[in-house]
């Protein structure tokens, strides 16, 4: 029987799977990634996944195939990861040490790219062949699908919405530059203003929802905080989801697609991000874009990274791959 293996690597979690030719998910593995560790154990705890994936459906292989996504722009050829500042990783040949280590082929792209993969095989994207997958999470990124297949861009870098430029004014983001769509409205960047607020003397409901520890503060508490209706909770979350209907409208017009989906653990925030998003997407799309396209949030929920990571197995499996 013809197993992959599927992982979505993130700045927080490994999320790995065992898969079987169809797509059928066997099982499942979440580990915590640890990326201070540094690159060599994070690939260490992604081989063992992979064996535990195994092990939990009662298999031992042959895997065909694995396919993993990985924040930062890379070369899916290579399987070299450029710079990914969320795991502090500069030009780190994943896919050469994951295939030394595991003796299979192995197959990467960018986690958002896969995501949207994943969304456009088996979620909210089937059958759309223009469309653009977001994720509002530690980072913020992009896939993109154009003519109904992924586009990477003459270098790989295409489809990195997180670092369009939104407030040339604005805070620093983990790239370096200033005022990016991630420094404005990724979690770590709302957490970040949480704790601002803290610090200059506001905030007290947020600060209370952390259990009265500043460093505590995550977006879930500016969202739980929100939720109980604090104002400054709120206002941050609408300034992030303002960020990112802007972001969302530079996209569309750009790239006239038919559908945008939204995913990723940030957008959990609750429905305030979504309408500020929206607000501003109709209030700045160019009109004949924006009557065409469609915002909806991701099918597979926390799954798309994955499913994409799957399909992409499958796709190395039957030589779809130019690489
Ligand atoms: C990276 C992207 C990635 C996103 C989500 C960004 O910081 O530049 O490549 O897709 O985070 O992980
Ligand atoms: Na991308
Ligand atoms: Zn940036």
């Amino acid at each position: 029987r013809g197993l992959v293996a599927a992982v979505d690597l993130g700045g927080t979690k490994i999320y790995t799977a065992l898969a079987d030719q169809s797509g059928g998910v066997l099982a499942e593995v979440v580990v915590p990634t640890r990326p201070w560790e540094g690159a060599g154990a994070v690939i260490g705890r992604i081989v063992e996944t992979v064996n535990q994936v195994l092990k939990q459906a009662g298999e031992t292989g042959p895997l065909l195939a694995l396919g993993i996504g990985s924040p930062g722009p890379l070369n899916a050829v290579t399987g070299v990861v450029y710079q990914a500042p969320n795991l502090g990783w500069h030009d780190v040949p994943l896919k050469d040490l994951l295939e030394k280590r595991l003796g299979i082929p192995v197959a990467v792209d960018n986690d958002a790219n896969l995501a949207a993969l994943g969304e456009y095989v088996y979620g909210a994207g089937r059958g759309e062949e223009e469309m653009v997958y977001i994720t509002v999470s530690t980072g913020v990124g992009g896939g993109l699908i154009l003519g109904g297949c992924l586009y990477h861009g003459a270098g790989y870098g295409a489809g990195e919405i997180g670092h369009m430029t939104i407030d040339p004014g604005g805070p620093r983001c983990s790239c370096g530059n200033y005022g990016c769509l991630e420094a404005m409205a990724s979690g770590t960047a709302m957490a970040r203003a949480a704790r601002h607020l803290v610090e200059s003397g506001g905030g007290r409901a947020i600060l209370e929802a952390a259990g009265g520890d500043v460093a505590a503060i995550t977006a879930r508490e500016v969202a739980r905080a929100a939720a109980a209706g604090d104002g400054e909770a709120r206002q941050i979350i609408i300034n992030a989801g303002r960020a990112l209907g802007i972001g969302v409208a530079n996209v569309i017009n750009l790239l006239n697609p038919a559908l945008v989906v939204l995913g990723g653990g940030a957008m959990q925030v609750g429905p305030l991000l979504w309408d500020a998003m929206e607000g501003e997407v109709s209030r700045r799309a160019f009109a004949p874009a924006r009557r065409r396209v469609r915002l909806v949030p991701a099918e597979l929920g926390g799954r798309s990274g994955l499913m994409g990571a799957v399909a992409l197995a499958l796709q190395k499996v039957r030589g779809n791959l130019p690489y």
